[in-house]
């Protein structure tokens, strides 16, 4: 493997493979980063759909609407304009690249999701939407010959020199040691932080990695206290939280309390499809009353053919459990499942340090402010990345020196400190606190304990991994804190209310900590690349 590339693109689900697609097509040389298997990701086990609009009765206005409304006052009008618009084109895209989304009598079939006016969703294989776009992508990726993709390789640094971020720090897989490689651009696409979260729909790969990496390197983070909770993982003693998709109550299913009776209409006019976070923080409202762990998903009005159709893997994996979709009442409550929050970009993926890009969930591009609409994630991934990728080919061609490190030649193996993974007791320790005091509920008190136990972590001797995931722990709490209402996925037990003076961005940057309650404007970062 080559220690100089053209570009570098860490991680590889939807936002990392559509990234080096777009690279690659300009010619590039592209080095795919990525720190498990190549499917392994957010994406692979993404299960509604994309959220696009391609039905008869649908337009890109409604979709607009929607995305704006859910995300409480702080979406970038121009990002949420360029995801539906653009969306469309990268999704026939994708189909034209052998990505098989459902189809009945030759035609699309369209699901619905919480807050969404129309029948948007595209899904594929039932509940198999990721990982049939993973499948997809990586057969396009395979027709690149300039893609290489590196499996097993976690990165764990950015190199910025003179401001410019030339290149990455990682563990070499092969030679089972530290390695620096370098490029003309790092584009950022390692996904969300769910395993913040003691309770969380992610796998194991989600710990935010890419987002602490670009807050050492000096990028400024945006919105990083807005966490989406899903309302319906498994709950099952130890089982892990797998993800009921929000589907199954937009084909029909209800939620139940321990008592059978049915409670999302005495708490949203929309009950089942009221936002996520409503339906979260109902939940939880409920599972207190009744002194109970979960409430149920309740699917048994819908037909058992039905059901088997169209949510296979969940059919099976809750037969695994023990539980029969279309005759028992199935255990569910919230888990930290999204981030909104993440590297502050431009339209074009652009962090605030040049070289360095960013694309998908470990990005702020504006277009969830402070809630995601459901299903817009996988979209966000395609266009995004599309955008980044050619930002990134574009902004460098125009480079005076190329490849600052090409003189190079041999492995510069680095002294890296003590072991790269997440220590076990840290893990452990900060879900824990995060679940409790950063969770679907939050306060003064709580986060103030929370920083504080943070930061006595962070003051221990840690390697770089463990020194990365507390790191964005205290991101969430510190931005949790500072925003004294509550809006979209963020709520304050004691500012209840959105409050005028914070319908703005929270900032925080390695350099200056500050959070600006001014407005700040994605699309003032803008220009497309000439
Ligand atoms: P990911 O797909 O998470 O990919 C990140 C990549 O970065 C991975 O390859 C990972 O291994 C790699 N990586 C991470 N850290 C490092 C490191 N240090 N070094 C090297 N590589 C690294 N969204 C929708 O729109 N529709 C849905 O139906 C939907 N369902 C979902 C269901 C589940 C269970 C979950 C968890 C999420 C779901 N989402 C859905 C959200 C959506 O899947 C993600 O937001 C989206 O896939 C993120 O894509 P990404 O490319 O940004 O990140
Ligand atoms: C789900 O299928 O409920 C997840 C959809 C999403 O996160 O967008």
């Amino acid at each position: 493997m080559e220690l100089v590339t053209d570009f570098i693109v860490i991680g590889s689900g939807v936002a990392g493979l559509r990234t080096s697609i777009a690279l690659a097509e300009t010619g590039g040389r592209v080095t795919v980063l990525t720190k498990d298997k190549a499917s392994e990701s957010n994406t692979e086990y993404a299960q509604g759909g994309v959220a696009v609009v391609l039905s008869d009765d649908d337009d890109a206005e409604l979709h607009e609407e929607d995305t704006l409304v859910a995300g409480a006052g702080l979406c970038d009008d121009k990002a949420v304009e360029i995801l539906v618009t653009d969306g469309t084109k990268y999704v026939e895209q994708l189909i034209e690249w052998g990505t098989e989304f459902d189809r009945e009598g030759g035609k699309l079939v369209f699901t619905k999701e919480a807050a969404h006016s129309r029948r948007r969703i595209l899904h594929a294989h039932g509940d198999s939407t990721g990982a049939e776009l993973v499948r997809s992508l990586i057969a396009r990726a395979r027709q690149e010959r300039f893609i290489n993709l590196l499996p097993f390789a976690n990165t764990e640094s950015l190199i910025v020199e003179d401001g410019r971020c030339i290149g990455v720090r990682f563990l070499d897989p092969i030679l089972r040691a530290p390695r620096e490689i370098y490029a003309n651009a790092v584009i950022m696409c390692t996904g969300g932080a769910g395993q913040l979260y003691l309770h969380t729909t992610n796998p194991q790969v989600a710990t935010g990695d890419g987002m602490a990496m670009a807050y050492f390197a000096g990028a400024e983070m945006a919105d990083m206290e807005f966490i989406q909770f899903h309302p319906t993982a498994l709950s099952v003693e130890g089982a892990p939280r797998f993800l009921l998709s929000e589907a199954m109550r937009g084909e029909g299913g209800v939620l139940r309390n321990v008592n059978g009776q049915r409670f999302m209409d005495r708490y949203d006019e929309r009950a089942e499809l009221a936002p996520r976070d409503i339906v979260s923080r109902s939940i939880v409202a409920e599972m207190r009353k009744t002194g109970s762990r979960n409430v149920f998903l309740d699917m048994t009005a819908l037909k058992e053919d039905f059901l088997i159709h169209r949510f296979p893997t969940i059919y099976e994996t809750c037969k695994h459990f023990g539980l029969d979709i279309s005759k028992d009442q199935l255990p569910v409550s919230p888990a930290s499942h999204y981030c909104m929050g993440g590297v502050r970009t431009d339209l074009w993926g652009r962090s605030t340090i040049p070289g360095l890009y960013a694309a998908g969930e470990v990005s702020c591009t504006g277009v969830h402010g402070a809630n995601r609409l459901a299903s817009n994630s996988l979209l966000e991934g395609l266009v995004f990345g599309a955008r980044a990728g050619e930002a990134a080919a574009t902004d460098s061609s125009k480079l005076k020196v190329q490849n600052p490190k090409s003189s190079a030649q041999s492995p510069l193996i680095l002294d890296l400190g003590p072991s790269t993974s997440i220590s076990t007791a840290v893990k452990k320790r900060v879900k824990r606190v995060m679940w409790e005091r950063v969770g679907i509920l939050r306060d003064k008190e709580g986060l103030t304990r929370a920083i504080a136990e943070f930061e006595q972590i962070a003051s221990s001797n840690l390697s770089i991994s463990s020194r990365n995931f507390v790191t964005l722990a205290l991101l969430v709490a510190k931005g949790a804190l500072w925003r004294e209402e509550s809006r979209g996925g963020h709520f304050r037990t004691d500012f209840p209310e959105q409050r005028e003076e914070f319908r703005a961005h929270s900032i925080q940057s390695a350099n200056k900590e500050i959070m600006p309650a001014g407005e700040i404007n994605f699309s003032s970062m803008i220009g497309k690349p000439a």
